[in-house]
């Protein structure tokens, strides 16, 4: 969670400046998602995604997915056409992975014991144009 403030206070302090690109789902007012994504840095195009996320109760309600999309519209409009994104290979993410997978990631390569022995690094793009 303080590496994800971290970003967010980045995105506060330094909206055009900071690399870090934020939006926020809001339902009756109340926050329940956001997502955190911005220009990878010493590239042409490619943009990560760093961060995702929903409220535990409101998720499989579609947030995630218009999210996503929404980064993605903003990130071509800003002539991006990579996007990355890194998750772990551990049970516990499947459905993150089935996720992605659904909204056209695929895994393109992985480093085997990275966050922990037995939990994989992933890493999964999408080419968007
Ligand atoms: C992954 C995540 C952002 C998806 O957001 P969401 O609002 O739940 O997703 P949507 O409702 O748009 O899409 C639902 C689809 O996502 C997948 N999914 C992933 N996590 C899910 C969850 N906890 N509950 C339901 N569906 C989930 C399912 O495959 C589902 O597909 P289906 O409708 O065919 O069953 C959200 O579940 C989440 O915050 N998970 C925990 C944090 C996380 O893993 N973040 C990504 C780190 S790389």
């Amino acid at each position: 969670m303080a590496v994800a403030e971290e970003l967010i206070d980045s995105h506060l302090d330094d909206p055009s400046g900071s690399g870090y690109h934020i939006l926020v789902a809001e339902v009756d007012s109340t926050v329940e998602g956001y997502i955190c994504y911005g220009p990878t840095p010493l590239t042409d195009g490619t943009w990560d995604i760093y961060w995702l996320a929903v409220s535990q109760q409101k998720q499989g309600q579609g947030i995630g997915g218009t999210l996503m999309k929404s980064a993605e519209e903003k990130i071509v409009k800003a002539k991006g056409r990579l996007s990355i994104i890194e998750t772990s290979s551990t049970p516990a993410y499947e459905k993150t992975r089935n996720f992605h997978v659904s909204h056209g990631y695929e895994i393109v390569a992985s480093i085997p014991d990275f966050y922990a022995p037995g939990d994989d690094r992933l890493i999964l793009q999408k080419r968007l144009r």
